[in-house]
């Protein structure tokens, strides 16, 4: 049996989350925590939700094999802190983590496994490897990111546009990213990189490559939050047996 305590356990990820560890016969639910909701029913397995700042002491009397964070960027590198010196390996979807990546490799390395995922749906680890082959053939083309979310996304551009730039400029050595465009702005050898909020999208990614003459568009979108839900599971099942360190979904998935 696989014990898991979730962070941001009130919210839309990790409310779901603790949905799918109750349908899991080999999954267990030992804590979850959030900082509002405090002592509500968790959702599975007679667990009630138990304020995040006490996090140490509950990590200590539970014990958990693995914990799932699906946070705010400030509160998801306090947990990993305290995941790691409790000993549990971590799945961590909580996006906006970019400025930090130095940081949590240096907390995690040798201590516990951790996947970091800024998008665990399997669809989207595939998008990113179509856009890895497009840009080897067609990189010197014009190419724009467009990614739209719903309303309550608190952080722009997504943490997927984020990953589909750094994948690209990884195949073709062009680093400068254009964040939207207003006045006079001519295109160069930028990747523009645009995000768009609005009810209650889930999650649609686009790429554009643009020649002269013909275009071709990659195109990911999230039908349900449970493309991620799943993938976070399936992550937590993998980590349990992975080397210690930082992976991302594309060893989950084998890709
Ligand atoms: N990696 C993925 O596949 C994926 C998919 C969807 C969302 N996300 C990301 O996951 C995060 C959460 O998304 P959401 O839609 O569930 O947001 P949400 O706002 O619905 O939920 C976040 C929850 O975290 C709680 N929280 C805030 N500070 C906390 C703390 N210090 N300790 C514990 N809990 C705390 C909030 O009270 C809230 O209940 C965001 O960063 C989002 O971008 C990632």
């Amino acid at each position: 049996m696989i014990n898991i305590a979730v962070t941001g356990a009130r919210g839309r990820m990790g409310a779901l989350i603790i949905e799918n560890i109750g349908d899991a016969p080999d999954m267990r639910l030992v804590a979850a925590l959030d900082i509002s909701g405090i002592e509500m029913p968790a959702g599975a397995d007679d667990v009630v939700v138990s304020h995040a700042g006490g996090i140490d002491a509950v990590l200590k009397t539970t014990s958990p094999d693995v914990l799932i964070d699906f946070t705010i960027a400030d509160a998801a590198i306090s947990n990993i802190r305290h995941a790691v010196s409790n000993n549990a390996n971590l799945v961590v979807g909580t996006t906006g983590l970019e400025p930090y990546q130095d940081e949590i490799a240096e907390i995690i390395a040798g201590n516990v496994s951790a996947v970091i995922a800024p998008n665990f749906a399997v669809g989207v680890n595939v998008f990113w490897k179509l856009l890895a082959e497009a840009a080897a053939y067609i990189g010197d083309w014009d190419i724009e990111i467009v990614e739209a979310h719903h309303r309550h996304k608190k952080d722009a551009p997504s943490g997927t546009a984020m990953q589909a730039a750094e994948t690209i400029s990884r195949v073709i050595s062009r680093k400068r990213l254009v964040h939207g465009r207003e006045g006079l702005c001519p295109r160069g050898d930028e990747i523009g990189i645009h995000a768009i909020r609005g009810g209650d999208i889930v999650g649609d990614h686009f790429v554009l490559f643009a020649g002269d003459g013909e275009r071709i568009e990659i195109k990911h979108q999230a039908h349900s939050r449970q493309a991620f839900a799943a993938g976070a599971i399936r992550a937590a099942r993998w980590v349990m047996d992975a080397p210690a360190g930082v992976h991302g979904m594309d060893e989950v998935l084998g890709l």
